[in-house]
């Protein structure tokens, strides 16, 4: 069937280009139904979008052509995607407050479907810290915001602000709409970032890990359907929107957090660092520079994984990581069957651009079956994506018999 792309014009000079843009989507099979505001207007004419659309352009929310219908809300039932280009400043800051007092923002309010922006403006409105606040507050609520490319600006300066070509729109169009729910009706259960572990009220062991891998995990597997638990240690990243956040502290913290939870998880996927070690005693006041160097003796942590791993039942899907340096493929062989996991996710963190506080990832998938697929550097999102692919694989074979 027909998918309809709801397109919202907003008043930038780029709203030239949502032509083509429109055009480029019709090409494709889309049925689009182009919306404009009124300053939109100002800067090309509804006509031109009524004759390569085929459809009416609503512009005025009370215009209500069909009494059978209410507008705002019949478009955003119909929206398999909703695409704001050009997003202007103005719009940005209305879509992130709710305001509602046009086409564009009272459909946008009523929609279901992804949201896809694509601001454009001159580089400085761009760069305003309001932009940038009304910017991040979306994309937390899952509103997928397609950055502006640099280059020169029809207002005479050169920087970030430019609409990406149409070409460009119409992929990410694509990509959303192409997504897969394969995960639907899933409980998904994901560990992130690292564990601390306190020596006094102000000093405390951890490590560098940043959460990066986990929150692409969870965001990647709420978009797949799934109902997404993220057991988080203390990070500085924004919670994916639509996943359920339990914040932890010590690996003891995060032990819990996920015993209480393993029971409803089809899918637990350990992508968090804790710490293997704690202080055997917690100072309870501050030990003094004056006071000379502390003795401090380390003890165990509690291994999370290999605790879960004992409690497993037939139809869970585990999935561990294994941050190796040398020989990581042949250690990590090992910890799969120790653990008793379906799948692990290896990263020899010897690599500058694999493993912490990077925005990229190279990782060795090894299932329990032998079979082991060789990933190339990749952004962590896209490593979320083939780790999700792999479970989906690993759990469709699970149950439809052995794989081919
Ligand atoms: C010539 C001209 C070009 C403009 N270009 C942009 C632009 O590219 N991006 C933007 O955010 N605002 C731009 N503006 C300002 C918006 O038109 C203005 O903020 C308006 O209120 C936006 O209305 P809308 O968001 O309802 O469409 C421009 C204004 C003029 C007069």
């Amino acid at each position: 069937m027909q998918q309809t792309v709801v397109l919202g014009v907003g008043g930038g000079i780029a709203a030239y280009k949502s032509a083509a843009l429109a055009s480029q989507l019709v090409k494709r099979g889309y049925d689009v139904q182009v919306l404009m505001t009124e300053h939109a207007t100002r800067f090309v004419q509804p006509l031109t979008f009524q004759a390569l659309t085929k459809r009416a352009v609503i512009v005025d929310t009370f215009a209500e052509p069909d009494p059978g219908e209410i507008a705002h809300i019949a478009v955003a039932d119909r929206a398999a995607l909703f695409l704001i280009a050009p997003a202007t400043a103005n719009l940005i800051a209305k879509l992130a407050h709710g305001i509602a007092d046009d086409m564009v923002t009272t459909t946008a309010l009523a929609v279901q479907a992804p949201v896809v922006i694509a601001p454009a403006m001159n580089v400085h409105m761009y760069e305003h810290p309001a932009v940038q606040e009304n910017l991040a507050r979306l994309r937390r609520r899952g509103v997928i915001v397609i950055d502006p490319a640099s280059g020169p600006l029809a207002c005479g300066y050169t920087g970030t602000g430019r609409l990406p070509e149409p070409e460009e729109i119409v992929a990410v169009v694509e990509a959303v709409l192409s997504r897969p729910s394969d995960l639907a009706g899933l409980s998904v259960l994901v560990t992130a970032g690292p564990t601390v572990e306190d020596i006094d009220p102000v000093r405390f062991l951890s490590n560098g890990s940043s959460g990066k891998m986990g929150y692409a995990i969870a965001e990647a597997a709420r978009t797949r359907g799934a109902r997404v638990t993220l057991v988080s240690g203390p990070v500085s990243l924004a919670p994916p929107a639509g996943v359920e956040l339990v914040r932890v502290r010590s690996t003891q913290d995060m032990y819990d957090a996920v015993a209480a939870r393993i029971h409803q998880a089809d899918v637990y996927i350990s992508a968090a660092a804790p710490a293997d070690f704690r202080p055997r005693e917690r100072l309870s006041t501050k030990w003094k520079k004056g006071d000379g160097v502390p003795a401090l003796v380390l003890e165990p942590t509690v291994d999370i994984l290999a605790e879960m791993g004992r409690r497993k039942k037939a139809h869970q899907t585990f999935v561990g990581f294994a941050a190796e340096t040398g020989d990581a493929v042949a250690k990590a062989r090992e910890k799969l069957a120790r653990k008793n996991l379906d799948l692990l996710v290896v990263n020899d963190v010897s690599q500058k651009d694999a493993g912490f506080a990077v925005d990229t990832n190279r990782v060795t998938l090894l299932d329990k079956r032998g079979g082991e697929q060789a990933l190339p550097l990749l952004p962590k999102h896209e490593v979320a994506e083939r780790i999700l692919d792999a479970v989906v694989r690993l759990r469709t074979d699970a149950d439809g018999g052995p794989p081919a």
